[in-house]
């Protein structure tokens, strides 16, 4: 009879003797008890460092995965001087047909399984725990800090800031699971050979079709009804004036509980089918819209449109990012940045000529967030001590926050690192600078007999007051 402790000397007298096999025991049980530790305190969440969760799940997982391997290869397959083969296929053998040695078979096989089943575990708990590090906002948004900081920027100030990247990016399933880890990979790469463009390049393609992933969430053939829109601006004067647009978006459905498709959530009812043919990659030329209808006819409408790229017309079926392309990376234009900042109170509106010293200074061009942030401070320091001394000698908090707040207006929208300037990113929702909407909506789109996509004023929206101070309709719907 052999003993049981016979195999764990032979096991162990194996391991010494092999270097490979040695190497990789030598990591094992340096790697394991650090990896233990480590990922329990991840899953507790007990340590929130996007760098944390990568060296447990893109160094040290692998390497303890490696060097069990290594104890193995080592143990099976090096023969020779110094290496031993303790589980060859002549060995096993042996001990399988001489039938007193059995029992030392079972033995080893009764090791190999308790040895196996706890690799199998601390695996099963790495990749449990790795596969939810790499669907992390962390691992997606700050990892490559520079690279991702303007989506990740905006991404924290926007509606969708709890909604994980990847719930957008890649969505349920296993076919776009692989993909996104093939082109992780990819990107890992770029990041490391410094490779990648700057600006990031959109659209991006090969992001998963958007009905497949908003929807998780949101219906619109089940949402319906208008939206009033509140627009607060303010002037580049003395007093800063306070105006307000108004409107009521006629934000439509899909159709609801009986009312049929109509305003804006029209294009996405499951009943209507609108493919474009756009002929740069930015997907601003559009040169020929199709409408399928219900009843099955199609409604061509084409405009002669030059590729201004040299990319080809490209065919693409119309869905939510066509107009939502910003619904989360919001980066916002000079004006509307600072009136959300002044409306908000985050710079003061009392300070005279707020607003035209800060649209002055944030549109200059900076080399970093840094320059632009400290000339900033010591600009509206300078200026406001020199013009306005009495009120700022009076009140030194309301300049602070007044810096703040202006160079935060900066630093949330431009990204001179990554070549990110104001306005480098379109946003389709509404008509700025005749984009958006108005790529199809021009009435410049016709079909045969001469019909055209509606540029009507009134099609989308009832403008219920425009740059106005307080307007009349506020007070009459806040009943005052
Ligand atoms: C609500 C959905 C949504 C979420 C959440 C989201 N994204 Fe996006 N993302 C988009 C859409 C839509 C685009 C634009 C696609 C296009 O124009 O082709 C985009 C574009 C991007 C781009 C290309 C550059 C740019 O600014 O357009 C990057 C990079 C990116 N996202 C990274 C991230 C990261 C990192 C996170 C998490 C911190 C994230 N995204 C979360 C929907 C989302
Ligand atoms: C995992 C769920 C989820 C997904 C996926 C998702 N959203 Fe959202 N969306 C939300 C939540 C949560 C809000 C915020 C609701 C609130 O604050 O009232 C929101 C808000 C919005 C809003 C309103 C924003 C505003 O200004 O009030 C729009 C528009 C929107 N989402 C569009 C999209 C689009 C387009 C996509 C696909 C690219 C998408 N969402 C994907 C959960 C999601
Ligand atoms: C033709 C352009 C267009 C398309 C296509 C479109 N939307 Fe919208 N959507 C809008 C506009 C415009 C608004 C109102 C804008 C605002 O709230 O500032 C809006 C509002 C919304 C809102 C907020 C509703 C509310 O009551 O506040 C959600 C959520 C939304 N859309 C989701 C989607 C989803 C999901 C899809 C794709 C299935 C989609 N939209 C397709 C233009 C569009
Ligand atoms: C890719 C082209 C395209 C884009 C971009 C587009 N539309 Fe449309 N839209 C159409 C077409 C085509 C029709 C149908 C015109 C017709 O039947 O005469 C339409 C119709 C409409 C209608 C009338 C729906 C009804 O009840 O019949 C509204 C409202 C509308 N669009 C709003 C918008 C808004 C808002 C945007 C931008 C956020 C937008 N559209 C962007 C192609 C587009
Ligand atoms: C195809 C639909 C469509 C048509 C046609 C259209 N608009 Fe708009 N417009 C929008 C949408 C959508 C928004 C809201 C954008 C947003 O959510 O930021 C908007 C916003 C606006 C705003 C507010 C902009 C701001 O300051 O934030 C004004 C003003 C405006 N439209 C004027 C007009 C006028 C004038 C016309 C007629 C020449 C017109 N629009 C035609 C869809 C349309």
């Amino acid at each position: 009879m052999v003993k049981f402790t016979d195999i764990i000397n032979t096991f162990i007298r194996g391991i010494s003797r092999s270097k490979v096999s040695l190497m990789g025991a030598v990591l094992t049980t340096v790697t394991f008890p650090i990896l233990l530790v480590a990922s329990v305190l991840d899953l507790m969440g007990i340590v929130q460092n996007p760098y944390f969760g990568f060296i447990i799940y893109m160094v040290l997982g692998p390497l303890f995965m490696v060097s069990l391997v290594l104890v193995f290869i080592g143990l099976f397959f090096f023969k020779g001087k110094e290496e031993v083969g303790i589980f060859t296929y002549e060995y096993l053998k042996e001990q399988f047909t001489a039938p007193n040695r059995f029992a030392k078979v079972r033995k080893l096989i009764f090791l190999a399984t308790a040895l196996t089943l706890l690799n199998l575990f601390i695996l099963g708990l790495i990749s449990y725990t790795g596969y939810h590090y790499t669907e992390s906002v962390g691992f997606c948004g700050q990892l490559c800090h520079k690279v991702m900081a303007p989506e990740y920027t905006a991404y924290k100030n926007s509606p969708h800031s709890r909604v994980r990247c990847v719930e957008c990016h890649i969505g349920q399933g296993a076919q776009w699971f692989v993909k996104s880890k093939i082109s992780g990979v990819r990107q890992i790469f770029a990041v490391a050979f410094n490779t990648y463009s700057k600006p990031i390049q959109t659209p991006i393609h090969g992001l998963r079709p958007a009905r497949e992933t908003c929807e998780e969430c949101h219906r619109p053939e089940l949402f319906q009804g208008d939206k009033l829109y509140i627009r607060d601006k303010f002037l580049p004067d003395e007093k800063n004036t306070h105006l307000q647009t108004v409107l009521l978006l006629k934000v439509g459905s899909g159709g609801y509980q009986g009312t049929n498709a109509h305003g804006i959530h029209w294009h996405v009812a499951p009943e209507n089918k609108i493919t474009y043919t756009h002929t740069d990659t930015a997907r601003e030329k559009i040169s020929e819209v199709r409408l399928s209808k219900p009843d099955g006819t199609e409604v061509v409408f084409t405009k002669a449109t030059e590729s201004t790229d040299g990319s080809e017309g490209k065919v693409r079926s119309m869905d939510c990012i066509d107009c939502h392309n910003r619904p989360t990376h919001i980066y916002l234009s000079p004006d509307e940045a600072l009136d959300q900042k002044l409306v908000q109170g985050d710079i003061p509106v009392s300070l005279p000529y707020i607003k035209k010293n800060a649209l002055e200074l944030i549109t200059r061009t900076y080399a970093s967030q840094e320059e632009a942030k400290n000339t900033i401070a010591t600009e509206i320091r300078a200026r406001y001590r020199r013009d306005y001394p009495r009120l700022v000698n009076n009140n030194m908090p309301l300049l602070g926050k007044a810096i703040s707040g202006i160079q935060a207006a900066y630093t949330e929208n431009v990204f001179p690192e990554m070549k990110i300037e104001w306005n480098t990113y379109r946003n389709f929702l509404g008509h700025k600078n005749d984009s958006g909407c108005f790529r199809c909506h021009d009435e410049g789109h016709e079909t045969t007999s001469g019909e055209t996509i509606s540029m009507d004023c009134d099609t989308c929206h009832v403008i219920l007051a425009e740059d106005e101070a307080s307007p009349e309709v506020l007070k009459t719907l806040r009943g005052k």
